[in-house]
């Protein structure tokens, strides 16, 4: 791995993208070790998984603007696809995936944070959908996860204006679970999931899987699938 940093204790897996010079941006080559991670985690011991990126300044600003810059249509599509496997592999993996947001998750950076199923956060974070300022739309799903996760209303402004909000905004409309110091963002997050690891893998994960199904389908539907998953 060039790109991911990946540590293991205790069943918890850290994975740090790890292109601090250019504020953990996420190339097409950060998205293929991504995927190669995901695929073992899918299958391994491990319980909990926290994301986050190296330094002191951003958990990633997002896409890689400047690849962006030199691909054509054909290039955008499969580099939008991959986007969409990585967070579509994280959202459905059976364990829990923390992002640890230590400083800028922007667009594509913050897209990433929205596929993980809780969201902490240091004081100088700064989370953003700015695509529009790019003349895009945000590309990673974030027109589908912000919608579910903040509603309507308050994704359309965050994705019209391209604007930054700082970790209490973002707590306040529930984009953020918990806001911690910089210094003890990370310990936090480890001793959140290490509690989270002393329960039952199987029941963890497939509620899990039952929440995000919950919020695609309609109440008696969920239900059923709880019944089920219950009775097994
Ligand atoms: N892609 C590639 N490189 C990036 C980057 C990105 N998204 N964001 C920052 N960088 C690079 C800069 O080019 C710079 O590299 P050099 O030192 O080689 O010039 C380095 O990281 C440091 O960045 P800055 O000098 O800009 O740092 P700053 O502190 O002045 O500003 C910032 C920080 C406000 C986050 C600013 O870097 C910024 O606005 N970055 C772009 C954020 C953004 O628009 N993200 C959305 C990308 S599009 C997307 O993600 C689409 C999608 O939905 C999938």
């Amino acid at each position: 791995m060039q790109y991911l940093k990946i540590e293991k204790e205790d069943g918890i897996v850290q994975i740090t993208i790890d292109r601090e010079d250019k504020l953990n941006a996420m190339s097409l080559d950060v998205m293929n070790e991504f995927i190669s991670v995901l695929d073992e985690l899918e299958k391994d011991s491990s319980k909990v998984i926290i994301i986050t990126g190296a330094g002191q300044k951003a958990f990633s600003a997002g896409a890689d603007i400047e690849y962006m810059s030199k691909i054509g249509p054909t290039e955008a599509e499969k580099y939008a696809i991959r986007g969409h496997e990585v967070l579509n592999k994280i959202e459905k993996l059976e364990k829990p995936v923390i992002a640890a947001i230590n400083g800028y998750a922007l667009g594509g950076g913050c897209e990433l944070a929205l596929s993980c199923d809780i969201r902490f956060a240091s004081p100088n974070a700064q989370l953003g959908q700015p695509e529009v300022t790019l003349g895009i739309c945000p590309g990673w799903g974030g027109t589908q996860r912000l919608l579910r996760i903040v509603g309507p209303a308050r994704a359309k402004d965050l994705i019209f204006s391209g604007r930054r909000i700082n970790a209490e905004e973002a707590m306040s409309m529930g984009l953020v679970n918990k806001v911690f110091s910089s210094e003890n963002l990370l310990s936090e997050t480890k001793s959140y999931a290490k509690n989270i690891a002393k329960n039952s893998n199987y029941a963890v994960g497939i509620s899990k899987m039952l929440v995000n199904r919950g919020m695609d389908t309609n109440l008696d539907t969920g239900l059923k699938l709880e019944i089920y998953s219950w009775s097994l």
